[in-house]
Parts: C-alpha cells; sequence; structure tokens
C-alpha cells in the first residue's frame, strides 16, 4: 500500500479538479474545504463547492449567507501565496439558472412559474447530485481557477454521486412523464383534455391520486421542458466525461468503521470499470495509539493497583488506554482489510481532531495531518 500524496496532487498544474466523495458524514466536506485551503496556500487559484457545510464551517469560509456563485475567500489570517474562492450550492437556484440559461426567457418564467416544476426541483431523489454535476460543469466553462475542489452531497451511499444523474435524466424523460405528455403528441389521450373531459381510466386514476391541477401542472412542465431534455442528457454525459478525464482525481473518503470502509470498496472498483481517475483513500477520525504499552498489559496493571485499592486514577486511565489500544487495533483490522482487497489504492490516515473541524487553524491541520505534515 502506498502513500496518498496530497501535495503531490495539489501541486500538480495538471490537477484541475479534485472531487471528494464516500458515504455520509465521513468528512467529504470537511476533507474537500482543507485541500482547498492548502491548494490555495500553495499557490493554486482553487475554488471549493460545499455541499451543506456545517454554519460555522462556513463561516470560517466567509460563507456566511448562502449564495450559488464563488466568492474569493477574504477572512483575517488567510492570506495565501494563490488564491481560494467558496461557495455552496444552492441546488434551487442551481435548477432555476438551469432553466433560465436552456429555455427561452418566456419559457423559462413558464416552468419557473410552475408548482410542479417548484416539487420536482426540490424532493427529485438525485437532484442534488444531479445539481453539484451541473455546477461542476459551469465552474470548468468559467476557465476562472486551475484547481476545482468539489464536496459531493450527503447520501448513504458513495455511488449516488455517479448514478443520480443518470437516473434524474431517466426520470425525467422516462415513461412516467411520456405517458403524461405523450397523448398531446400522439393525439387523442391529451391529458388536459383527459383531465377536463374526465374520461380515461387511468388518467381518471391519477387524477384522483395525484389531483387533476397537478396533473395538469405536470402536463405543461413537461411541454415547457420539451426539447430541454435532450440538453440536460448531453450536459451530463458532458460532466461524466470531464469526471473520466485526467485532470480529474477522485479522493474517497472513508471512516474506519465496517460500512464506511465497504461503501469505500465498492467506490474504488466502480471508478475502475469507468476509467475514472482514483487519486486514493483519506481514512479519516482514525485514533492511533502514540504509547506503546499493549493492552493486556494495561489492563493487568489496573487490576492490580484495583486490588490494592490504591491510585484509583492510574487505575481508570490505564484502562481507557486499554480501550484506546482496542479500538486502535479493531481499526488496524477494518483497514487492513481494505488494503488486502484493493492494495493498489494509496492511503493516507487522519486522526480525529478533539473537537469539529470548523476554523482556518482546523483546516490547517486536517491539511497537514493529510499530507503527514506534523
Ligand atoms: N478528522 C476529524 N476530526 C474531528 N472532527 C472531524 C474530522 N473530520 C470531520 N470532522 C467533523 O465531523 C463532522 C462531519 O464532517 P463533514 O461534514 O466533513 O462530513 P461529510 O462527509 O461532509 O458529511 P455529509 O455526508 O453529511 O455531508 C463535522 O462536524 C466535522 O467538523
Ligand atoms: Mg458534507
Amino acid at each position: 500500500m502506498s502513500t496518498l500524496d496530497v501535495d503531490g496532487l495539489i501541486d500538480d498544474p495538471d490537477t484541475r479538479v479534485i472531487v471528494c466523495c464516500g458515504s455520509g458524514g465521513v468528512g467529504k466536506t470537511t476533507t474537500a474545504a482543507a485541500i482547498a485551503v492548502r491548494a490555495a496556500e500553495r499557490g493554486r487559484t482553487a475554488v471549493v463547492l460545499t455541499i451543506d457545510p456545517a454554519r460555522r464551517l462556513a463561516q470560517a469560509l466567509g460563507l456566511a449567507e448562502l449564495g450559488n456563485v464563488p466568492r474569493k475567500v477574504t477572512v483575517p489570517g488567510f492570506d495565501p501565496k494563490g488564491e481560494l474562492s467558496a461557495m455552496m450550492l444552492d441546488m434551487r437556484r442551481t435548477f432555476d439558472d438551469m432553466v433560465r440559461a436552456h429555455a427561452g426567457p418566456k419559457r423559462a418564467e413558464e416552468v419557473l412559474a410552475n408548482p410542479f416544476y417548484r416539487t420536482i426541483s426540490s424532493s427529485f431523489s438525485g437532484t442534488q447530485e444531479y445539481m453539484a454535476m451541473e455546477k461542476l460543469g459551469q465552474l470548468v466553462a468559467a476557465g476562472t481557477w486551475d484547481l476545482i475542489v468539489v464536496d459531493t452531497p450527503p447520501s448513504r451511499s458513495a455511488l449516488d454521486f455517479l448514478d443520480a444523474p443518470q437516473r434524474l435524466s431517466t426520470a425525467l424523460d422516462g415513461r412516467m412523464i411520456k405517458l403524461l405528455t405523450g397523448p398531446a403528441r400522439a393525439g387523442g389521450w391529451g391529458i388536459r383534455k383527459v383531465v377536463s373531459a374526465g374520461f380515461g381510466l387511468f388518467a381518471k386514476a391519477v387524477s384522483t391520486i395525484v389531483g387533476g391541477q397537478l396533473l395538469a401542472d405536470a402536463s405543461a412542465f413537461v411541454q415547457a421542458f420539451d426539447g430541454m431534455f435532450g440538453g440536460f442528457r448531453e450536459r451530463a454525459r458532458r460532466t461524466y466525461e470531464l469526471l473520466r478525464s485526467s485532470g480529474t482525481a477522485f479522493v474517497v473518503v472513508a471512516a474506519p468503521e465496517p460500512d464506511a470502509l465497504r461503501e469505500a470498496g465498492y467506490f474504488v472498483q466502480r471508478l475502475a470499470s469507468e476509467s475514472m481517475p482514483l487519486a486514493g483513500l483519506v481514512v479519516n477520525r482514525t485514533h492511533p495509539v502514540l504509547a506503546t504499552l499493549p493492552a493486556p498489559k494495561a489492563l493487568g496493571a489496573a487490576a492490580n493497583l484495583e486490588a490494592t485499592g490504591n491510585a484509583p486514577l492510574a487505575a481508570a486511565v490505564l484502562r481507557l488506554h486499554a480501550d484506546r489500544v482496542a479500538l486502535a487495533q479493531r481499526e488496524n483490522r477494518l483497514v487492513a482489510r481494505f488494503t488486502k482487497a484493493h492494495p493498489a489504492v494509496a492511503q493516507i490516515h487522519v486522526p480525529a481532531m478533539a473537537a469539529d473541524v470548523h476554523d482556518l487553524a482546523g483546516l490547517r491541520h486536517i491539511g497537514n495531518r493529510l499530507t503527514h505534515t506534523p
């Protein structure tokens, strides 16, 4: 197993996009922010696209209010050799902007005002992943930054980021919608007509369930969207291609826990099968033990002390130490299992900090640990 060389990655001018992915809560947002801060301090003109960062982390990056465009990070104590911009993904606004950019102005207003659109744009599963990809495409196209660090949405599975855009575009021009609008094209079965005329068993059933108005909205929405589907799929495809290009590097983040490492394993395999470039694995929040006293010895000594009734505090510390050793051993075993299954994947381990990472100092600290700098 080799060591993941994060500095090598961010110092390489050919690295244009770094995608931090992994299952929920493992430290994707933190890692993305730490990498971006470090890259800027090492001279890159970087932008970080964060998704739902914790409020305090957002504040640390100067992202006090939600904005859908990158803003230069100018916070006290931050004077990088390069430059850092940051943004939080505002899913709704990205979706709206996309409609405005791709539908004519009149049609855009129709779509935006449509209640069905308002529902679909915020509740469709995969919308956030799709929008993250869309935004990434926009940042690349802007050409303002020489490094884009991308955080991925909190999802149960790391694979969602790759699968959701495809699912969304399939859903958007999928059968349900065809069924709703098909009649408008094929004639005879027009939803509006059906709804207003009140015949057609299927439409009746559907309109009973979802309400006639919603159905009419859906139909109008899809008609207004018609012609954009091609654009949707085309852009999703292009971003997908971008992710496969050699300027992209995936950094998979995992906690030293069975589920997260299993997900990381799936993700690594998936990247390989899609020919997507993997930089390596960050095992985040590990609990390394520095003292060399083995757990059984510590427990033995604790038992002795407890038997004599002396030094109860020392006994407690010894037991605590034994717990920590056991935890470290468990983590090592889990990581070793991953290493055995994926020996070619470079790794770096980042210890759990005493507190949450929510300021520049914390991000720098994580950056140091990501590169083994003590
Ligand atoms: N090495 C670390 N030591 C201590 N705390 C950490 C470390 N890494 C991350 N954290 C904290 O863990 C929490 C979750 O981290 P983060 O938000 O980066 O995870 P995430 O993978 O982005 O989660 P989500 O899937 O919900 O988006 C945050 O409060 C963060 O400050
Ligand atoms: Mg996150």
